[in-house]
């Protein structure tokens, strides 16, 4: 088979040979996005050439009119094009299922999930004993105000819990507040998503702010029920070292 179609085919297939094997023996290798795009150049380029006169338009266009008219004569090309009518349609439908279903895998960015705190926030104390009655109070603003997201048992199930990407923080997993302080909690709870610096992506969290809701000892006190009702402790960096 010979032509411009042809010519355009080897044409293409030669340039993604060289850009993906050929040239990264000498250069760093090239993304995806960027051989993708030099692929498009190059067949808009070649497009342009056959396009270019009359006679050249024909030969270029005219294969491709009578597969798809089906004019060709000949059983095989009638069952490709069967092929192509039904596969095409196939494909562009999986693609865009694939590009539009949500999916359940964490974004590319990498976000801080522990970003330091503001100074002002830092080796704050929680001012209210651990004891039954602050418990108590504690696990009630609790469950007024954080278990539609965190869960009613601390494991960040809660009922409103599916809708956030990044999810509500476990509080019974080992890697959120197990690791930290009670200073830090007080200031993620005060200042919420918002609060948090560039590389927490504070756009992304759901996490609301309380300090208008919550007073200072509300807070101190979520965060002892907190604790105990997810089984952990804070960290103390004193009896580390
Ligand atoms: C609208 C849902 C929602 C509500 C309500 C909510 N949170 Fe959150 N919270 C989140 C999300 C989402 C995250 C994870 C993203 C982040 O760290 O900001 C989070 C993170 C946290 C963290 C940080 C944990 C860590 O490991 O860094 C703490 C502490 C916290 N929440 C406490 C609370 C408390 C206490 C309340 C109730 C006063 C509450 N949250 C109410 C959604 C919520």
């Amino acid at each position: 088979m010979k032509g411009p179609l042809s010519t355009t085919a080897i044409l293409l297939a030669g340039m993604y040979v060289f850009l993906k094997f050929i040239l990264p023996l000498f250069t760093a290798p090239l993304p995806a996005s960027l051989i993708y795009l030099y692929l498009v150049l190059t067949l808009s380029a070649t497009m342009i050439f056959f396009t270019m006169s009359g006679s050249s338009l024909d030969s270029f266009m005219g294969p491709i009119g009578r597969f798809l008219a089906g004019t060709d004569v000949g059983g095989t090309a009638k069952t490709a094009r069967l092929l192509v009518l039904i596969v095409f349609p196939l494909l562009v439908g999986w693609q865009t299922y694939t590009r539009l279903a949500p999916s359940d895998l964490p974004p590319a960015e990498n976000r801080t999930i522990h970003p330091a705190p503001p100074g002002e926030f830092v080796g704050l104390s929680n001012p209210y004993p651990t004891n039954e009655q602050n418990i108590q109070e504690g696990k009630g603003i609790y469950a007024a105000n954080c278990s539609p997201c965190h869960g009613p048992n601390f494991d960040g199930k809660g009922t409103a819990a599916p809708g956030f990407n990044p999810p509500p923080a476990n509080f019974a997993d080992p890697g959120t507040i197990a690791q930290l302080q009670e200073s830090y909690l007080f200031w993620r709870i005060k200042k919420g998503g918002v609060g948090l610096p560039i590389e927490g992506m504070p756009w992304k969290s759901a996490m609301p702010r309380w300090e208008h809701e919550l007073s200072d000892e509300k807070i101190w006190k979520v965060i002892i029920g907190e604790y105990d009702g997810a089984g952990q402790s804070p960290r103390t960096w004193e009896e580390e070292e």
